[in-house]
């Protein structure tokens, strides 16, 4: 995720930026760059790590008390230096830096080149400083009103003009912004940590809002207009703690992180008949009506995201998928069509594995498309297409946005390729597009029970064993709850399918044993509260994780996580919600390194 850093005052910009960035170097970066206003605006930028940004302001220094400054996380166009923050309009009189993506960027795009425009980056970005410098009649406040009511999407934007020194104005439209207020001088940047050692005092700019940033501090007022009296924020934090956001672990940031995660991922890319827009999945109609199966590979976590894919892809699509562990699949002679679709599922783009499965799905003849959160990784650039999760940076070894990420954009996947095929009409199309937007919402929702979950987590602490079941897309999810809980935790834990329990598994249930059961899919409702019986029956602790109007299932479980209610194909991405709090939980009470678990690597780049 991009990082934002603004500076006004009497001391020198470009080192307070640049120390400023260099504090934002946890939030994941692939380039960096600083303007400086003094009469005229300068710009410095460079692909790569902020050191080589360093090396550029040391042989040709910004000199000026007035600047912006930013780390680029790409999402529109490949990192490079041209592609990088900052960008002005073509007079160079404007500047902006932003985090964050314009839905209709390529409409703007459009627009602008009819009138004349000609742009230099591939970028989202570069767009805001033409509509700004459009827009511009002596007031920059007005102007940038005016541009960002025409672009719609989730981000942050902070914009310079030589017109009006003295002076940053910033709009934050969900992505975060704060103003850090010192003595004489003031700053704004994406996150607290930026600033923390130059100021205890903090204003939030909250979503909708605008700013308006002087030496002698902040005025807040909405978009639309109406100036806010914000109270100032002291800030106790140490500068871990504020990298955190103020979470305990990067984990607990991350999984708080997952409603702005899953709008980021649908972004731009879905309206409400279920029409989906793929940027860089440029297979065309032709294709996607004539493959004839779809093959998924993976490890880990983004494996289990597979697996509700393929169920996915099965019910919307009615297409044979199959889904494979990579490092099974490069050794197993996989049968694979040369008319067929790959999906190579990977949060970090790096895995060796997963990487070996895709080429040598495309040697033989698969199209390859590359689900990823890292633009620019080793797949991205193997692949034929690409769908890019934007999850943002994820630190914690333990995956938990990502996951939510890859289950949002197979959604869209499966709609893209459902409608032209014909198999999704309207109306279910329509249907998954109405879910999805309510995800969002549900998923913070899910975030407040947290007293019930570490209620749960108190009961299974001292297990030694811990099953997970479900059926179908419940299965999907149990799998993933198991992995969270085993990855962080060190408890010994298992999934199956809740109908597996009876051949062999149930044997080892007895008294206090807990097993979770997932239960969002209600055609299979009945069949899976079989199952629980049979453990109920043994004496196990069974753990619900049920929709919130399930009446019935206190009868059965000790405990019951509750989830919204959503449409059965949707259930998995909120009923993973609670099993990932759960995890996270039980490390927590064993006192475990839960960011950075025993023997586990963040990117296994190795075989
Ligand atoms: O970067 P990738 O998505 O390819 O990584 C795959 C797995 O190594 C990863 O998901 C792993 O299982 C996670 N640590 C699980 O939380």
């Amino acid at each position: 995720m991009c990082g934002i850093m603004g500076y006004v005052g009497p001391q020198q910009a470009a080192p307070i930026l640049l120390d400023g960035l260099r504090r934002l170097e946890y939030r994941g970066y692939d380039s960096a760059g600083v303007a400086v206003t003094n009469g005229d605006i300068d710009v410095r930028k460079a692909e790569g790590k902020i050191d080589r940004l360093a090396d550029l302001l040391n042989s040709s220094p910004l000199v000026g008390t007035i600047g912006i400054g930013h780390t680029r996380w790409a999402t529109h166009g490949e990192p490079s230096d041209v592609n990088a923050h900052p960008h002005t309009d073509p007079s160079g009189e404007f500047v902006v830096v932003h985090n964050g993506i314009i839905e209709n960027f390529q409409s703007l795009r459009e627009e602008l080149e009819d009138l004349g425009h000609g742009f230099m980056s591939e970028t989202d970005t570069e767009i805001l400083a033409h509509l700004v410098a459009r827009e511009y009649d002596g007031d920059l406040r007005a102007a940038v009103r005016a541009a960002v009511a025409k672009a719609e999407g989730a981000y942050a934007l902070v914009v310079m003009t030589k017109r009006e020194p003295g002076k940053i104005v910033a709009v934050r439209r969900i992505s975060p912004l704060i103003v850090g207020l010192g003595d004489g001088e003031t700053f704004l940047a994406s996150d607290i940590p930026a600033v923390l050692h130059r100021t205890r005092d903090f204003l939030i700019v909250e979503d909708g809002e605008l700013v308006v940033v002087t030496e002698d501090g902040a005025q807040i007022e909405k978009i639309e207009g109406g100036v806010i009296d914000r109270e100032v924020m002291h800030v106790d934090w140490d500068a871990e703690q504020a990298e955190k956001g103020g979470f305990e672990h990067f984990m607990l940031k991350e999984i708080h992180e997952q409603p702005a995660v899953v709008t980021e991922t649908l972004a731009g890319r879905l309206d409400e008949y279920g029409n989906a827009w793929l940027e860089d999945v440029k297979f065309d109609d032709e294709f996607a009506r004539d493959f004839d199966e779809l093959w998924i590979t993976a490890c880990g976590t983004a494996y289990h995201a597979g697996l509700v894919g393929k169920e996915i892809f099965r019910r919307l699509l009615r297409i044979p998928t199959n889904v494979e562990y990579a490092h099974e699949m490069r050794y197993n002679d996989p049968l694979i069509s040369a008319k067929s679709l790959t999906v190579a599922i990977s949060q970090s783009g790096e895995t060796a594995d997963t990487l070996a499965a895709a080429r040598l799905a495309k040697e033989r003849g698969s199209r390859l498309l590359a689900l990823t959160n890292v633009v620019g990784s080793t797949l991205s650039r193997e692949a034929d297409d690409i769908l890019y999760t934007r999850a943002g940076p994820e630190i914690s070894v333990a995956s938990t946005k990502a996951y939510l990420a890859m289950l949002i954009a197979q959604y869209l996947l499966a709609l893209r390729i459902g409608r032209v095929r014909g198999v999704v009409d309207e109306d279910l199309a329509g249907r998954v597009a109405h879910g999805l937007s309510q995800l969002p919402a549900q998923v913070e929702e899910l975030l407040h029970q947290e007293s019930e979950i570490s209620a749960a987590a108190e009961a299974i602490v001292d297990a030694d064993d811990v099953y997970f079941i479900g059926r179908g897309l419940d299965y999907a999810v149990a799998m993933e709850g198991s992995l969270k809980l085993k990855e962080i935790s060190y408890l010994h834990s298992e999934a199956m399918p809740a109908g597996e329990l009876k051949h062999g598994t149930l044997a080892l249930i007895t008294e206090g044993t807990p097993v979770i059961v997932v239960l969002t899919q209600q055609a299979l409702y009945d069949k899976t509260i079989s199952a629980v019986q049979e453990v109920k029956a043994r004496g196990g602790k069974v753990i619900a994780v049920a929709y919130e109007d399930d009446d019935q299932i206190h009868k059965f479980a000790h405990r019951v996580l509750r989830v919204p209610r959503a449409d059965d194909l949707l259930g998995p991405v909120a009923a993973v919600v609670p099993l990932q709090l759960l995890a996270y939980h039980v490390a927590r009470l064993r006192g475990h390194d839960i960011d950075q678990p025993r023997n586990l690597a963040k990117s296994v780049t190795v075989e």
